[in-house]
């Protein structure tokens, strides 16, 4: 099993004051995993995976939470509501065959969207990137996604058009 990467492990205070804790994934968070995409509205459920899917796979799921963090990190922010622990965010690179380049993909759910929970993971998703090798970073994007096209732009990411559909553009940004 790969060496959890505890350094990645930190609380932040969200813009209305609210904590969570981010964290890398592991393979005992299935269940909150599975449970936060269920809870996903269908738009913002579309909007990550470009798919009408309701919950992930028995092997996605495995796919998403046993991974080596090196060439695939997922970090989730997660809560505590009343005696557990709930999975309100996640985002994750993966390595792309060209070595130092990698993909990202980033939900937060709906009751916790507009907080900053994105942009604490994006930041700290770029910096795990970058010290494990990576030096750029890119993902695609509904081309109607304005607010995530908005923030990557903000996070320094260019967007240019997917040549081979029209309905998705690639956000980039050298690390
Ligand atoms: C896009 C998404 C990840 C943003 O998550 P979030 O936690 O609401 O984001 P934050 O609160 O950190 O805010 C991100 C930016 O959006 C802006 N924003 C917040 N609420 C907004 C709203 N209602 N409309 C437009 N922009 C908004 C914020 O100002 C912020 O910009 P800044 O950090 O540059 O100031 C979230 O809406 C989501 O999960 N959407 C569905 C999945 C998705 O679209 N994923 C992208 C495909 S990879």
């Amino acid at each position: 099993m790969a060496d959890y990467p505890q350094g990645l492990v930190r609380t932040r205070e969200l813009s209305d004051g609210r904590a969570v804790t981010i964290r890398p994934i592991r393979p005992e968070d299935a269940e909150i995993e599975q449970d936060f995409v269920r809870h996903l509205s269908e738009e913002s459920r579309y909007s990550r995976f470009m798919s009408q899917l309701h919950e992930l796979s028995a092997s996605k799921l495995k796919y998403f939470t046993d991974i080596d963090y090196d060439r695939h990190l997922a970090l989730i922010a997660v809560a505590v509501e009343g005696d557990r622990e709930i999975e309100i965010g996640v985002a994750r690179y993966v390595g792309l065959p060209k070595h130092d380049r990698c993909e990202f993909a980033i939900a937060v759910d709906d009751a916790w969207q507009g907080s900053g929970v994105a942009r604490i993971l994006m930041t700290a998703l770029m910096d795990a990137a970058r010290e494990r090798g990576f030096r750029n970073m890119q993902g695609t994007v509904l081309a109607t996604n304005h607010r995530m096209l908005g923030f990557v732009r903000r996070l320094g990411f260019s967007v240019h058009s997917d040549a081979e559909d029209p309905g998705t553009v690639t956000a980039e940004r050298q690390l």
